[in-house]
């Protein structure tokens, strides 16, 4: 039996608004605690009150589920053709690189679309595992949720050129 199984990854589907909602409510209150208030936390959070809003801003750009054994426990998106909306890995789960899974398949998907960098405007939590994955920071924001003031740090990575068509590598 493999006890550590690796990520896998499905696109997002309409019925998994709310384990997203769950998995979101339970990333921000649990893993962000050390840079946020509670009350910054509970403003971010209530993005997710409404499953079914949720769920249709998910279906609305190119959301991947990451599984671990069939189970979802993280999602990430990106809107439009360069910019990474969402990231959020369900606590219980954490440094099991689903994290790493999610960006790498959105760079690469965002890559074959055309996309020559990505942006994100990361969390205060996330900016060291942006950081670790080439994005550099380009400026820092305060932002206004539910009359709350969030930071966040906007990040840059230059996507890799895709070979040539006909070069020799
Ligand atoms: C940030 C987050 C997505 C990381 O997910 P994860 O699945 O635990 O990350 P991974 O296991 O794929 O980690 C990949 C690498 O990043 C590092 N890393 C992960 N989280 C980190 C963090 N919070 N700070 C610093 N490094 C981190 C890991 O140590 C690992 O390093 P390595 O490549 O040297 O081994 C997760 O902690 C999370 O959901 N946070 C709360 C929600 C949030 O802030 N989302 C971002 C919104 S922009």
């Amino acid at each position: 039996m493999n006890v550590n199984p690796k990520p896998a990854l499905r696109p997002y589907l309409p019925e998994d608004a709310e384990i997203a909602a769950s998995i979101f409510v339970a990333s921000i209150e649990q893993l962000t605690s050390d840079d946020y208030s509670e009350a910054q936390q509970e403003a971010w959070a209530s993005a997710a009150d409404d499953d079914e809003k949720f769920g249709a801003k998910l279906a609305a750009q190119l959301t991947l589920i990451a599984t671990l054994g069939g189970a979802p426990v993280g999602f990430a998106s990106l809107e439009g053709a360069g910019h990474i909306d969402m990231l959020f890995v369900h606590p219980d789960f954490v440094g099991q690189r689903v994290g790493a899974t999610l960006i790498d398949a959105l760079e690469k998907l965002a890559g074959a679309r055309g996309a020559q960098a990505l942006t994100v405007d990361a969390s205060d939590n996330a900016a060291e595992f942006f950081a670790k994955r080439g994005y550099v920071a380009t400026q820092r924001n305060t932002v206004t949720i539910n009359g709350e003031w969030l930071a966040n740090t906007s990040m840059k990575k230059t996507l890799a050129e895709p070979a040539a068509p006909g070069a020799d590598q």
